[in-house]
């Protein structure tokens, strides 16, 4: 089935639905209904969250979790985590008790300098083109006073703005690397504004002093902030880490050995970080961010000694372990969705309305308990055990098991070995 359309935006909903419907959908009275049981039954909260995106059909749910007890710098979070991925949340609150018992996480934000780039190309004189932009450079500041106003005012802004000569890696090809401070906004707009209307003021004046044309090719921020740093850690003496019957140290030297390998080893790395992710991206959505562009950031981070490595690090000097990562981070806490999302309103102040720079700490700290508890179990039980047992509320969820079955089943894998026919198979043997 499929189809073409012109004009689908222009719509109603319930009309899209019906042409997806019915070119898209061989079952199709079925799937309008699952399409539609979706809707919020309040009008007004429907129509805020249809306007999010365009073509809107539905609502695609997540679920909001809490990982209670952490304790960062002496303070005491409970983390809403949205994810879809099942363990990740006990994962999170099993490490959060765990280190809470231990001194609590301690995190520090090391920078908050965002970048923005207008990227032009020019074939004349360099001297000339230097010469003017050094002139220019009050002018291109000048000329955003409109969009910087307020941002100053609150101790933010433009930087700086350096020319970078690019054309040894392609000809003609030079950079108004510009950067930013935007305080507790995560600064998309407000970077991409400034940066348009420096690449307007840089050319119109560019004939004035130049005999060669400049060619704009593009305005827009970067979501490389390896300047907007933050640095979560954790530490305790190597005997404090003795737990359920393991010797701290025997953990502590496979711990360390196990951060040493994802930071030789690519294919481990990715997993390894892909770990520290399940818990940065859920406090990120959660709190409305764009967890795309922190995603696109870390991983370029990951690679910045070029080899893609991991993020975390640990290690045991005199008797002390210690285990630490240092990732940007652009957030904001006021702007975009965070003022408009009634459930990111709620998660933020669950974290008790956090700076940019407290969110920054937050975030950081979710993304290494996440890899402490991925790394424990993966160092000593192995991560199918709790990951079978999720699995297995997951497989009686979808077919539809009562809480009797749920009983009897849980019961019968305690001691036998979860797979998805396995699970099958007692449901249907219950069932006869
Ligand atoms: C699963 O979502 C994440 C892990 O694979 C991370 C890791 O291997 O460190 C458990």
């Amino acid at each position: 089935m499929s189809a073409t359309i012109s004009g689908f935006s222009k719509l109603s909903k319930s009309q899209k639905i019906d042409w997806i419907v019915s070119h898209y959908l061989s079952n199709s009275e079925t799937a309008k209904q699952t399409i539609t049981q979706y809707f919020n039954v309040d009008s007004k909260l429907q129509q805020l969250h249809d306007e999010f995106i365009e073509n809107t059909i539905s609502n695609y749910y997540l679920p909001l979790g809490i990982a209670p007890n952490f304790e960062i710098n002496g303070n005491v979070y409970a983390i809403p985590m949205a994810i879809e991925e099942s363990s990740v949340v006990a994962a999170a609150s099993n490490a959060a008790k765990f280190w809470m018992q231990r001194g609590g996480f301690k995190a520090e934000v090391i920078s908050t300098t965002k970048v923005g780039q207008v990227h032009f190309m020019f074939n004349g004189n360099v001297k000339d083109l230097e010469a003017y932009f050094n002139t220019i450079k009050p002018k291109l500041i000048t000329d955003t006073k409109v969009i910087t106003a307020n941002m100053e005012k609150r101790g933010g802004g433009i930087l700086d703005i350096e020319l970078r000569n690019k054309t040894k890696d392609l000809n003609n090809y030079y950079q108004l690397h510009a950067t930013f401070e935007t305080l507790d906004a995560m600064g998309a707009n407000f970077i991409n504004s400034c940066l348009e209307q420096f690449a307007k003021t840089f050319k119109a004046e560019a004939e004035k002093y130049l005999n060669a044309p400049i060619e704009i090719v593009m305005s827009i921020l970067s979501n490389y902030v390896p300047d907007c740093l933050v640095r979560a850690q954790v530490s305790c003496k190597v005997e404090d880490l003795t737990h359920k019957g393991i010797s701290g140290k025997a953990f502590a030297e496979k711990f360390v050995r196990a951060v040493n390998i994802a930071e030789i080893e690519p294919y481990r790395a990715v997993t390894h970080n892909k770990g520290i992710m399940n818990g940065i991206d859920a406090v990120v959505l959660a709190t409305g961010n764009d967890f795309r562009a922190v995603e696109a950031g870390i991983h370029a981070y990951a690679v910045k000694n070029g080899k893609y490595s991991s993020l975390t690090h640990a290690k045991i000097e005199n008797g002390i372990f210690t285990f630490w990562m240092e990732i940007p981070l652009a957030l904001g806490t006021v702007g975009g969705l965070t003022g408009l999302h009634p459930l990111v309103k709620v998660a933020l102040d669950i974290l008790g309305k956090p700076t940019a720079k407290e969110l920054m700490q937050i975030v950081a700290v979710a993304g290494l308990a996440q890899n402490f508890a991925a790394l424990r179990s993966l160092t000593t039980t192995g991560i199918q055990e709790g990951h079978m047992k999720m699995h297995l509320m997951n497989i009686l969820n979808q077919f539809n098991a009562s809480k009797e079955e749920k009983e009897s089943i849980v019961n019968y894998f305690k001691t036998n070995t979860v797979t998805h026919s396995a699970v099958v198979s007692e449901i249907e043997k219950l069932r006869q």
